[in-house]
């Protein structure tokens, strides 16, 4: 691969937050690798795609253990675009990654047990052949473990310097409080809380929110365009090409004509203040305070460019 080339200026066009109570900023849009970067990908296009994301001020780039398919293949295709382009800019950049759920058979290849997490991490090293990850997450609670446990290597993790922050994802509030209770008694106080916000999934407004910005932890947005359908991608029938048809995480079923008619009408309001849908439902989620960036996927460098002009 050629190596990369700097197009100046970067940073104009991208604004940054402050994640909660941190140091740490994270761009408005960063970018996810859960589709669209696995084994099948074209590698030229992922590597344009992140690329072109970095370009444009995406610092963010958000990964976990088992995103591909197969499990892994997600990082090692991130780990090749890194070592081919961006390694230059190490320090520009956060490179997130996750452990929770089933990534390798037998117990100890799930779940929030200090075995899982140390294991899973040095795996994630690897494929991507960096030294640490800037912000390790918790993907999923684990009711079965003991909390205490599951944070304890959290920071365990990042006294090995394995990563610089911590984050914990989909955790229920009463869970999440006392994570961040235990993580700031220790000194690693919890960095983000990653979860499911969009405008057909508004479940964290009351509690998840507001409790995180009480905490000083910020608040990172997944699945903002609620897997694509709050774009123009479904408005009109079900492409060939599109998740949809593709992934078993977004079922036909969902399309029933009440939600579509609830989709043309979003988009018409997003035409009438001269925004695509996709636009339209980003600003929606940045309108809270709380949210430090939304984590958008793109299986095209055209959705990509679309979905920045969110925050032109
Ligand atoms: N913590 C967790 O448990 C968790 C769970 C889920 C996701 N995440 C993170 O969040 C990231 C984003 O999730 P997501 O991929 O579901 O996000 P999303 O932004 O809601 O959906 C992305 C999909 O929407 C479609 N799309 C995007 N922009 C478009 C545009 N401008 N016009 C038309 N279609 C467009 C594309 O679908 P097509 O492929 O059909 O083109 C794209 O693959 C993941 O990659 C991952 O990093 C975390």
């Amino acid at each position: 691969m050629e190596n990369y080339k700097l197009t100046e200026p970067r940073y104009e066009a991208m604004k940054y937050r402050r994640c909660g109570r941190s140091g740490l900023l994270l761009p408005e849009i960063s970018l996810g690798f859960w589709h669209n970067f696995g084994a099948e990908a074209d590698p030229e296009k992922c590597r344009f795609i992140v690329e072109t994301a970095f370009d444009n001020g995406i610092t963010c780039f958000d990964l976990a253990n088992n995103y591909g398919p197969p499990y892994g293949s997600a990082e090692e295709t991130f780990g090749r675009i890194y070592h081919a382009s961006l390694r230059p800019h190490r320090d520009e950049i956060i490179v997130t990654t996750k452990a929770g759920h089933d990534m390798w058979p037998g117990p100890y290849g799930e779940w929030g047990s200090r075995k899982n997490l140390m294991a899973s991490l040095d795996q994630s090293l690897r494929r991507m052949r960096l030294d640490y990850v800037d912000i390790f997450y918790s993907h999923r609670p684990d009711p079965q473990t003991p909390l205490e446990e599951t944070m304890q290597t959290l920071v365990d993790i990042v006294r090995q310097g394995k990563a610089l922050y911590v984050g914990i994802s989909k955790y229920p509030p009463e869970m999440a409080a006392r994570a961040y209770a235990y993580l700031r008694e220790a000194h690693v106080p919890c960095l983000v809380y990653q979860g499911r916000y969009n405008m057909l999934e508004r479940g964290h407004e009351d509690a998840i929110l507001p409790q995180a910005a009480e905490a000083g932890v910020g608040y990172v947005a997944f699945s903002p365009l609620a897997q694509g359908l709050l774009t123009d991608r479904y408005l009109n029938g079900i492409p060939e090409d599109s998740r949809m048809r593709h992934s078993k995480f977004l079922n036909e079923s969902v399309l029933t004509p009440e939600l579509l008619t609830q989709l043309r009408a979003w988009n018409e309001e997003a035409k009438a203040k001269g925004f695509t849908l996709a636009q339209y439902a980003l600003r929606w989620i940045l309108r809270r305070p709380e949210v430090a960036s939304v984590i958008i996927g793109a299986s095209s460098v055209e959705q990509l460019k679309n979905n920045l002009q969110a925050i032109r």
